[in-house]
């Protein structure tokens, strides 16, 4: 990661990671890979936020996007989300993440209205009745 682009201490990063290790350790939290040719090139997070609730993060490696990925990952995830009884889909994106906000529009994500201060810009939260 390039850890320059973000603006955080190492306070801050230590956080993240122990954030990150616990989503990550958690036996609640569902992961999809995207390979192509053995090399990881998506990847998508669904970590439960209530119950029937689940937030979603994901990410597609640079030189593979704009190929589908995201949008298989997002396939994978509401086969699974059905099956596990997952009402609603909620994610977390930046106002300025144009890419992003397409890709969740076409996926049928609605813009909640709900806004906080983000560290580069405002985020917005969108969600996915299922
Ligand atoms: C956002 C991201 C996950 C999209 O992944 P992807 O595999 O490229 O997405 P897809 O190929 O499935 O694209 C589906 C749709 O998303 C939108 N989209 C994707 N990339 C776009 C771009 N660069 N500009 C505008 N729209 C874009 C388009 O509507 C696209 O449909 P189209 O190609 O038919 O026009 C990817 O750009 C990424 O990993 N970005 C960095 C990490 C990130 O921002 N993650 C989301 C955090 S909330």
């Amino acid at each position: 990661m390039d850890r320059d682009r973000f603006d955080r201490s190492e306070t801050e990063w230590a956080a993240v990671r122990e954030r990150l290790r616990e989503i990550l350790g958690s036996e609640e939290t569902v992961t999809f890979v995207a390979e192509e040719e053995g090399d990881l090139v998506g990847e998508l997070l669904a970590v439960p936020r209530a119950p029937g609730v689940v937030g979603i993060g994901v990410s597609v490696a640079d030189g593979r996007r704009r190929k589908g990925v995201a949008t298989a990952l997002f396939a994978a995830a509401a086969v699974w989300a059905r099956d596990a009884r997952i009402r609603e889909l909620q994610l977390d994106v930046q106002e300025a993440n144009e890419p992003a906000r397409s890709l969740y529009g076409k996926l049928g994500f609605i813009d909640t209205g709900r806004r906080r201060p983000g560290e580069r810009g405002p985020v917005l939260t969108m969600t996915k009745s299922l």
